[in-house]
């Protein structure tokens, strides 16, 4: 009974898809948004990178973080991590990486590195929190990649066996094994590590 209505559905659905134009993209993500934004010390980042005060990176809410299109469980693995932001408050704009998230931080507020917040406000200490902050991606992807890589390199995984030129995606970067590799993560304290180059952000 169940499978004979589904089929029904289901030819119900192919019956009337020629009325309906192939839609472009399957995925309708919002590409701009308006939050509050405010300053951290970052450190390890949920992508997985070690970024500076001094670094033009972001955390986005880790609400938003965790409903980015391809969002799994590996949050190094985000297809959000290296995206670009263009944040844009009082006329004022800095363009940003999303290399962490803010567990605390409402769904479209952002934590700017004070280098970041200053490209925005003269006083960030003295202002505490920007209201009305807007951001969007700039991204060439359309900031809604899939979590399979970026620009036809797939991304890294543990078990995978990499050899010397060989590349993989990692916490929003492209990576290029210098020797041959098995379970060193890119980037990471780890003395194996070094095994890896960044050769560039995905963008
Ligand atoms: C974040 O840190 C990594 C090194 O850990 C660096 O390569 C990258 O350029 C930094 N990102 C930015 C936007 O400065």
């Amino acid at each position: 009974m169940f499978a004979n209505l589904l089929s029904l559905l289901v030819l119900g659905f192919f019956a009337f898809q020629p009325a309906f134009t192939a839609p472009t993209s399957t995925a309708l993500v919002p590409r701009a948004f308006t939050g509050e934004a405010t300053y951290y010390d970052p450190g390890l980042g949920a992508c997985g990178i070690v970024n500076t005060s001094s670094d033009l990176i972001v955390a986005v809410s880790l609400t938003y973080f965790n409903k980015y299109p391809g969002a799994g469980t590996n949050p190094n693995l985000n297809p959000i991590c290296g995206k670009k932001i263009r944040v844009t408050y009082e006329g004022r704009t800095v363009d940003v990486a999303v290399e962490d998230n803010c567990p605390t931080c409402a769904e479209y507020d952002l934590d700017l590195t004070m280098t970041a917040i200053k490209y925005l406000v003269d006083d960030p200490v003295f202002v505490g929190r920007l209201k009305g902050v807007t951001w969007e991606f700039i991204d060439t992807d359309g900031g809604d990649g899939g979590n399979t890589g970026c620009g036809g390199v797939a991304a890294w995984t543990a078990t995978s066996v990499y050899t010397a030129g060989q590349k993989a995606y990692y916490g929003g970067y492209i990576w290029t094994a210098k020797w041959w590799t098995q379970g060193d993560i890119p980037g990471s304290s780890n003395a194996g590590a070094t095994v890896w180059t960044q050769t560039s952000t995905c963008s």
